[in-house]
């Protein structure tokens, strides 16, 4: 096991009808407040009444910024940016996605900097403060909710860039399963992916002795993996719903992640098709993930084993390690298929003719992947064997 030092400060306000929770929640907090939310479906399922109703009661001035986009981009962060500074905001509230509150964060730390929150993004200075603000999570899947990372858009420059601050951890963050009943099938089925792809990357270190770490990281793929189906099956099932939300958060709150340092190459790959691409986050990682695993395989085949006999259920009986593990990759492809999730580029139109330059993109940085090393050559094997 690595050393670690574990800090999450956002408090959670987790449960069936919680969401009237936040007019007490904001008592707490100062007056002029940043609504914040995405295309439109909070208005739709009654979110938005919902939460306004409370802010005027707890007789807050509400400013609004609408229209955040899945693949949240730049220009959007420099519009909150402006009326947080024009109209002197106190506290922002993120109502909807990842994306949403991703932007929020952007949003929070570029308030607090004088020059272009994308010096911050694109790591050439840090956030020393940012505006405090609270989600009110609608869709589970990134766990953005309750950690310090944000993934922004530049369209301009064709970069998709994550970032991170400690100054960007949600002050509070309501998760309601009844706000998340409205997603649709597709994305619902995204948000499985993306979760459950968050604790493979986690999954896939070199660092011994982490028992505990691998039983939590089973713990929540054997959870989503038994509750998926009937949730896809039936998308009003509250306690399904309750259950992924849940997942959702524990799969990328940092503890998955004590003691050890997972791969996230997939995840670098991934935001370089949906730089150029603009498909669903966790659709690409559907089609990525599988080929990044067989990648791997030469790396500690160990861990390979481990999760096709642990989590899938894969028998070992004269079978080599690699036939083992080959299977557990099968399995896990298998069961996002079956849900309905994409397994290949073309699903999303996707032909070899950007290959080049999305490897180009991922591989920009030089070298990545904590597991498995890539460069933009492997990159471009890999989306090939998916195209
Ligand atoms: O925009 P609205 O109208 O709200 O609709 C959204 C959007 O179209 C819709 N939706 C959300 N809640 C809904 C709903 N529709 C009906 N009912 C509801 N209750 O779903 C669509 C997708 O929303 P989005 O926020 O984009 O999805 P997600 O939460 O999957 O976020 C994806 C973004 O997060 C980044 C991804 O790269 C992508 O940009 N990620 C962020 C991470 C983080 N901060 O830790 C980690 C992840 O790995 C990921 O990279
Ligand atoms: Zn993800």
């Amino acid at each position: 096991m690595d050393s670690f030092v574990f800090r999450n400060p956002t408090k959670l306000i987790f449960g069936q009808e919680q969401t009237s929770e936040l007019v007490n929640e904001m008592s707490l907090y100062g007056d002029k407040v940043l609504l914040v939310y995405g295309g439109g479906s909070i208005k739709k399922n009654g979110l938005y009444d919902q939460v306004v109703n409370q802010l005027n009661q707890a007789n807050k001035e509400v400013y609004e910024l609408a229209g955040v986009e899945p693949n949240p981009r730049l220009t959007t962060v420099h519009k909150g940016i402006e009326l947080c500074k024009k109209e002197k905001i106190d506290f922002i509230l993120a109502v909807g996605g990842g994306s949403v509150i991703d932007a929020t964060k952007a949003i929070a730390a570029g308030a607090k900097y004088d020059g272009d929150v994308w010096d911050i993004i694109i790591k050439n200075t840090h956030a020393k403060e940012a505006l405090p603000f609270g989600t009110i999570l609608t869709l589970a899947a990134t766990g953005s909710e309750m950690n310090s990372g944000s993934v922004i858009t530049n369209w301009e420059t064709e970069q998709k860039v994550g970032w991170g601050s400690p100054y960007v951890f949600p002050t509070f963050s309501i998760l309601d399963p009844v706000n998340t009943l409205s997603v649709p099938k597709d994305q619902t089925i995204y948000g499985i992916v993306d979760m459950m792809s968050h604790v493979l990357e986690a999954y896939f270190h070199h660092t011994t002795n982490t028992p505990l770490q691998d039983r939590i990281c089973e713990s929540i793929l054997l959870t989503v993996k038994e509750t998926a189906p009937t949730l896809v099956e039936d998308l009003q099932n509250i306690e399904a719903r309750e259950t992924v939300l849940y997942c959702g958060t524990m799969a990328l709150n940092g503890i998955t992640q004590m003691g050890a340092r997972g791969d996230w190459g997939s995840h670098n790959i991934e935001h370089a098709v949906s730089a150029v691409y603009d498909i669903p986050h966790a659709g690409g990682l559907a089609i990525i993930f599988p080929h990044w695993l067989r990648n791997s395989l030469n790396e500690r085949i160990e861990r390979h084993v481990q999760l096709a006999t642990r989590v899938f259920g894969v028998e070992t009986e004269g079978k080599s390690d690699e036939e083992v593990a080959l299977e557990g990759i099968q399995k896990l492809s298998e069961f996002w298929t079956s849900l309905g999730a994409p397994n290949r580029l073309v699903d999303y139109n996707i032909d070899a003719s950007q290959v080049k330059k999305m490897a180009e993109i991922a591989g920009a940085r030089g070298a990545f992947g904590n597991f498995k090393s890539l460069e933009s050559a492997d990159v471009e094997k890999i989306l090939t064997a998916a195209l």
